[in-house]
């Protein structure tokens, strides 16, 4: 039997020791030695040690159920993602097994000192339809697989001794339009708390006056006391600004019935508040101190956000006092080769680009997110469209039984106690394209959007309630007349709606849905947004966009004159898994130009500005040329690696956030072109286009200019065969937790060190030191092999591979590449033992 002792923060930023007794054959058994001095609540990572297995599974709810040949996972967990990838499977939820069932088990120990408390265990997000049973016994479940929520376990656990938990999961009456993932993929913690606590998602805190001499802060605390008599509760609650200063601190008490709530109100004024805001995301705390009968029961601790907004109907989105264009994504919740299975770091990588990019809003499309992607748009500034649902039918895995109305209610009522404390949530989302309500074909569709409008307002009061739309007719009908805001798909459908409900608020919810494949450059041009390459791949000169949106440009110049809009939500960031229009055989927007086989479909999305695995496509440095106009972004478009067209033509494309460039082919000036705001091809607005170079193979140089001045240069040269590979870390010092990542992209390059643009070589990968392959992948959308694994091919010169680091084991980490025929490449990147580690 192996000893290991790990860390485990509680929310009050002390640290409680875990010791985990990991066995060979048994399951592994986790126990609390020494409980924190002062906080009576323990929060542990519930994470590690589970065993897992497919299919039907009898008895494996029973503890004495034999467990030991299943395979030992660490939460959160898709198990779809490592395959087998499918080739005839189905392309619009990405050719993974993910549909059926599986069980999960864990032992644990409760020490016999704990009796009396109680037990919870929260999860963020099984997929789905799970039912929890402790000790052979069924303790709870849920009916949504997006949505967090808590199993109160008290009466089943015994302290002292080992418990079983077991979770049934069942994606078989799930339906969906993406890849979805399987499993527990979300984080698990094991909350322990005294009899008197703070209720689960039991604190609100808004701020009702804001004023740059003073806000006023109300935090409400609901505490709930599980003693069968009265208790006589106090509640000392501490504000503490962004530095960690006090500023506010109030106690009050109150009498709490036997078995019931109560809710404490209490009011702050906070002197010349530091407002939250996208440059500066400044986050204040709130400290709660629970005692009853003068003992200290529970602390915890709640990060709020001081700012104004508000969104209007003429003049867009004002956040602390000024308009904002909101430059927004759409992003689904896989992580590339990652799944389903939410990893923090893997996610802030996603944002960070985005944010580079100009990006400043994020729409959860189409349900509520992992928790900490709030936290990360909190931390980084960015402001958040939180949607609940997409369509009201069996692909959110409504139970047929239940009607619509309570469904919704019920996971409504999770979303908003979880979220409505972030300040970067702005609006609430009851739905994307509800096709039956916009239809009219639900029965009593108009009253039924009112009261989940009205049921949110009542859980929070202070963020507008809005739903995205995608039938422009629908605004002949009453059905908006309870929206705050809202959300339009594509085409400029908001148009009827500008003219039938002035007043409404409009956001672009859904914008271009152009597709491309990084590295592929059709020629000639396609001749329409919808004429796509036989093949089967999409042009990077960025002509194509579904038939019903537009590419990037027309956007742009809609977002400039209808500045009544708040502001586009461009669908997508990055591809996701699934939804591979339109190379699919069958479906929606599928290829029109022949009958695809289904080898021939793909399983990865083309709508995203950068890949899968995160490689920018050209379209990123349009939207950045665009959307950041403050950064210097000059990018040539394609590359320049053409054997079979010289002396033909090939067209080149400037993206830059200068007004004009000057091209020039070795050396030779192929003309200077600008940016015209008026062009009547709206490409001409936002990109510089020389679409008559003859191409010969060398140099091109683009020298670009805003207002007079040189801003920068891009060279793009022919290169030759590959020669060698090389090997780029994003990052070169990781957190030896199990959990941080390094994004390593892999690329070919010739003698002289150019990028090999049409490389395909086969990478074969060896880690040596304290991490594992986490994935690989290269952006390709029909990318015909396994995303868990040690070998990629390289897509258009590029592929990614992902390395995450073993947990306790600091070390230095060394990643070979090699590929046959070309030389190998090596790097070495640090694992480091994760801060606040205490002995
Ligand atoms: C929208 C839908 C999105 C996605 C997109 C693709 O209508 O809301 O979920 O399917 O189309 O263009």
């Amino acid at each position: 039997m192996k000893l290991i002792q790990t860390q485990h923060k509680n929310t009050m930023l002390k640290t409680v020791t875990l010791w985990v007794l990991a066995h060979v054959t048994l399951a592994s058994i986790a126990t609390v030695s020494a409980i924190g001095a002062d906080n009576p609540r323990i929060e542990l990572d519930f994470n590690k040690d589970w065993r897992f297995a497919k299919g039907p599974q009898p008895n494996a709810h029973r503890p004495a159920f034999d467990d030991s040949t299943w395979q030992v996972v660490r939460l959160p967990h898709d198990w779809a993602i490592a395959g087998p990838y499918e080739p005839r499977g189905n392309p619009h939820t990405g050719k993974l097994p993910w549909q059926g069932e599986g069980w999960y088990r864990k032992q644990f120990v409760l020490p016999q000192a704990w009796t009396g408390k109680r037990v919870y265990l929260d999860f963020d997000g099984v997929m789905a339809m799970p039912t929890v049973y402790v000790n052979g016994a069924e303790a709870g479940g849920w009916d949504y697989g997006y949505m967090s929520f808590r199993v109160d376990v008290t009466d089943f656990v015994r302290f002292g001794q080992t418990n079983v938990v077991a979770v049934h999961v069942d994606t078989r009456p799930h339906q969906s339009r993406w890849y979805p993932g399987a499993g527990i993929y979300r984080k698990v913690r094991l909350v322990v708390t005294a009899p008197v606590h703070i209720g689960h998602w039991g604190t609100f805190i808004t701020t009702p006056v804001v004023t740059d001499a003073a806000a006023e802060v109300r935090v409400r605390t609901t505490v709930e006391n599980h003693m069968a008599n009265e208790q006589l509760v106090s509640l000392e609650t501490t504000i503490v600004d962004p530095k960690g200063k006090q500023v506010g601190k109030r106690t009050d008490q109150l009498r709490i019935a036997g078995s019931a709530n109560a809710e404490f109100d209490q009011q702050f004024t906070v002197r010349n508040p530091q407002r939250w805001d996208i440059e500066t995301p400044r986050l204040y705390r709130a400290v709660s101190r629970v005692r009853a009968n003068g003992k200290t029961v529970d602390i915890a601790d709640t990060k709020f956000g001081i700012r104004t907004f508000k969104f209007t109907p003429d003049d867009g989105f004002h956040l602390n006092g000024r308009r904002v264009q909101l430059h927004g994504v759409n992003l689904h919740h896989d992580l590339g080769p990652l799944g389903a299975a939410f990893n923090v770091r893997a996610m802030q990588r996603q944002l960070e680009i985005m944010k580079d990019m100009g990006c400043n809003a994020l729409r959860t499309s189409h349900n509520p997110p992992a928790p900490e992607v709030l936290e990360l748009c909190d931390r980084m500034g960015i402001v958040v469209w939180d949607e609940a649902f997409d369509k009201w039918d069996r692909t959110a895995t409504r139970p047929d039984n239940v009607p619509i109305a309570q469904h919704c209610k019920k996971q409504l009522y999770n979303f908003i106690r979880r979220d409505r404390n972030h300040p970067c949530v702005v609006v609430w989302s009851v739905g994307n394209e509800i096709f039956d309500l916009e239809g009219g074909k639900i029965q009593n569709g108009v009253a039924l959007l009112r009261e989940l409008v009205e049921f949110v307002k009542a859980l929070d009061p202070t963020r507008p309630v809005a739903m995205a739309h995608c039938i422009p007719e629908s605004a002949n009908t009453p059905l908006d007349d309870s929206l705050d805001v809202v959300g339009w798909n594509y085409a400029r459908r908001y148009a009827l709606s500008r003219k039938n409900r002035p007043w409404l608020p409009i956001v672009y919810s859904e914008s271009a849905s152009a597709y491309s494949t990084r590295g592929f450059y059709q020629l000639p041009h396609p001749t329409r947004k919808d004429d796509y390459s036989l093949a089967l791949r999409v042009t990077s000169y960025d002509h194509n966009s579904a038939y019903y949106s537009d590419i990037p440009d027309t956007e742009f110049a809609l977002m400039e004159r209808d500045t009544f809009v708040a502001g586009e939500f461009v669908w997508t960031g990055f591809d996701y898994i699934g939804e591979p229009v339109p190379f699919v055989a069958e479906g929606w927007s599928s290829f029109k130009k022949r009958k695809l086989a289904p080898e021939e479909e793909s399983r990865i999305s083309l709508f995203g500005i950068v890949d899968l695995v995160g490689i920018p496509k050209d379209r990123f440095y349009l939207y950045r040329s665009h959307w950041a106009p403050e950064k210097k972004t000059v990018h040539i478009l394609p590359h320049w690696t053409w054997p079979e067209r010289v002396g033909t033509n090939v067209p080149v494309y400037v993206y830059t956030s200068g007004d004009s460039a000057e091209l020039f082919l070795n050396g030779r000036s192929l003309g200077m072109k600008s940016k015209d705001p008026t062009a009547t091809n709206v490409m001409d607005r936002y990109r510089l286009r020389w679409e008559d170079v003859v191409y010969e193979p060398g140099e091109l140089r683009a020298v670009a200019y805003k207002a007079g001045r040189k801003l920068g240069v891009a060279v793009v040269r022919t290169a030759g065969d590959p020669a060698k590979l090389r090997l780029t870390p994003d990052r070169s010092r990781l957190v030896a937790d199990g959990e941080d990542l390094c994004f390593v992209l892999v690329e070919a390059i010739d003698t002289r060190g150019n990028v090999c643009p049409l490389a395909t070589n086969e990478v074969v990968f060896d880690v040596r030191g304290p991490a594992a392959i986490a994935g690989v992948g290269n952006g390709d959308h029909h990318f015909p092999a396994e995303f868990v694994t040690n070998r990629v091919a390289l897509f258009y010169g590029k592929a990614m591979v992902i390395l995450r680091t073993e947990d306790g084991m600091p070390g230095t980490i060394r990643l070979r590449a090699s590929s046959p025929g070309i030389a190998h490449a090596e790097v070495t990147v640090r694992s480091t033992a994760p801060p606040q580690k205490q002995r």
